[in-house]
């Protein structure tokens, strides 16, 4: 087995730069808000955070980019955090092997999603965060600020506002799951929060520091605790086998490590006891992926032997 040292993680992310730089293929950003499609597709950034908040990177590091669906693992570990495994009564944790917005087995399985990361799912852990903080959105902004040391992480009103002009399968899902009594809150206040938490802008630095309590084993920056041992250990599982959707199976293949993506081309991923990576690059496979980000993570973990496995 490799092993390899702190200081070897910047010329490793140099070394990953230079060989997506000489990729052409790149995928096409997601174009169903103008906001996500006015992105370049060639912009490529990655960061490496250790447990004690050091940070390495690469490329656009630096450079704030939207959220989307990354935010699904931060609302999850917070209202994990104040209801434990009641939560599991309402969402399950199988892989899907549907789209992320996909309705149809919602009906067969009586309301009642099959993970937390497909927008279904996410639609139920943020009601129910929304109904014990009352403010499910402002919670997640509020962590993400503390966890990355980055108080200027704020929501994009225009993203938000453009989400809910295109958020009818969203409302579907809500109303859905409302008529099976798995929702608390009125589904458009629920949707209001949704759309906002996706619209948090952050870049690779803030995102792999936010990122870290998973590979302290549910340990705030702060010291405090936010998850127990054993949940940080599911948070990193659910990710591992459901964090990109109907691609699950190959990332786990190819990257060998707890992975999230959203459809702004950022993809966190944990490798527990050890770093966090956030790697962004917003030309997407036909599952939502970003292409370079999953190729720069399968470099990563080949060319240091970091994985799970
Ligand atoms: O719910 C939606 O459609 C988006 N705001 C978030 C989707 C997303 O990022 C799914 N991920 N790949």
């Amino acid at each position: 087995m490799m092993t390899i040292m702190s200081s070897q993680f910047q010329p490793v992310l140099d070394r990953i730069a230079s060989e997506i730089a000489g990729t052409p293929a790149r995928g096409r950003p997601a174009d169903y808000i103008p906001a996500l499609a006015s992105r370049d597709p060639r912009s490529f950034g990655m960061a490496v955070a250790e447990p004690d908040g050091t940070v390495y990177g690469v490329g656009d590091w630096r450079e704030p980019f939207s959220t989307q669906s990354i935010t699904k693992v931060f609302t999850l570990a917070l209202d994990l955090a104040r209801e434990g495994a009641e939560l599991w009564e309402h969402v399950g944790r199988e892989p899907s092997g549907n789209p992320f917005n996909s309705l149809i087995q919602l009906e067969y399985e009586n309301g009642i999603p099959r993970n937390p990361f497909i927008n279904a799912g996410a639609l139920v852990v943020t009601d129910r965060l929304h109904s014990r903080t009352g403010d499910a959105a402002g919670e997640l902004l509020r962590f993400l600020q503390a966890e990355s040391d980055n108080p200027r992480l704020s929501f994009d009103a225009e993203v938000a506002a453009s989400e809910a002009r295109h958020g009818d399968r969203n409302a579907a899902l809500a109303h859905f799951m409302a008529s099976y009594g798995n929702i608390g809150n009125p589904v458009p206040e629920l949707l209001d929060q949704y759309f906002r938490q996706c619209s948090i802008t952050a870049s690779c630095a803030d995102l792999a520091l936010a990122t870290t309590f998973l590979a302290r084993h549910g340990i705030r920056a702060d010291g405090t605790r936010l998850l127990s041992r054993s949940q940080a250990k599911q948070v990193n599982a659910v990710m591992l086998t459901c964090g990109t959707y109907d691609a699950a199976g190959d990332f786990a293949y190819r990257v060998g490590l707890p992975g999230k993506s959203g459809v702004g081309g950022g993809i966190i991923a944990v490798v527990p006891g050890r770093c966090t990576l956030c790697v962004w690059s917003p030309g997407l496979d036909e599952r939502g992926n970003s292409v370079a980000g999953v190729a720069a993570l399968d470099r990563f973990t080949t060319l240091t032997g970091l994985s799970v496995f």
